[in-house]
């Protein structure tokens, strides 16, 4: 089974940093199978599931952070690009395969663009669906990040 932090223990690896997570996959004639798995490869429980299609050309998803919500980000099918900041450090990845997954912790914004024809972005998240978990304005987010020593 893979382990995504190594020695460490996942929730502690993985509380702070947006990082690519590579899933297990199982691959013969048949086709693959990837699969993902709290605590192993996520470090809450899955409260909730989501998923992005049918994205237009040149069109933009995201555009806030969540104040509580930890999220696993893949493209399932095709490509986008997830743009994520810190408020200190800003960072883009290209997805591209189902078995990617982009954790982003809490207190991250991030913004996806550059949908491929037919991608389909999948979202595991931490939490239920709560419109006050949003910082959907960027100069609030950037004022509420804490400072560096
Ligand atoms: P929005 O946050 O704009 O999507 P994205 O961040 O991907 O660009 O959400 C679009 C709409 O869907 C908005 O009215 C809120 C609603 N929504 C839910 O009802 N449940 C959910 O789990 C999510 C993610 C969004």
């Amino acid at each position: 089974m893979t382990n995504v932090s190594g020695a460490r223990h996942p929730e502690e690896a993985m509380r702070e940093t947006c990082r690519l997570i590579r899933l297990p996959s199982v691959t013969d004639v048949r086709g693959s199978l990837s699969f993902i798995e709290s605590s192993e490869h996520f470090p809450a429980p899955i409260r909730r599931v989501y998923y992005l299609t049918g994205v237009p050309e040149g069109e933009r998803r995201g555009g806030h952070a969540h104040r509580r919500g930890q999220q696993l980000v893949i493209a399932l099918a095709g490509s986008f690009d997830v743009m994520v900041d810190d408020g200190h450090v800003r960072m883009s990845f290209t997805l591209d395969r189902p078995d990617d997954g982009l954790f982003i912790p809490t207190g991250c914004w991030r913004e996806l663009n550059n949908f491929s024809a037919g991608a389909v972005c999948l979202v595991l998240a931490s939490e239920h669906y709560d419109a006050d978990d949003y910082v959907r304005d960027y100069d609030e987010f950037a004022g509420s990040t804490p400072s560096r020593q």
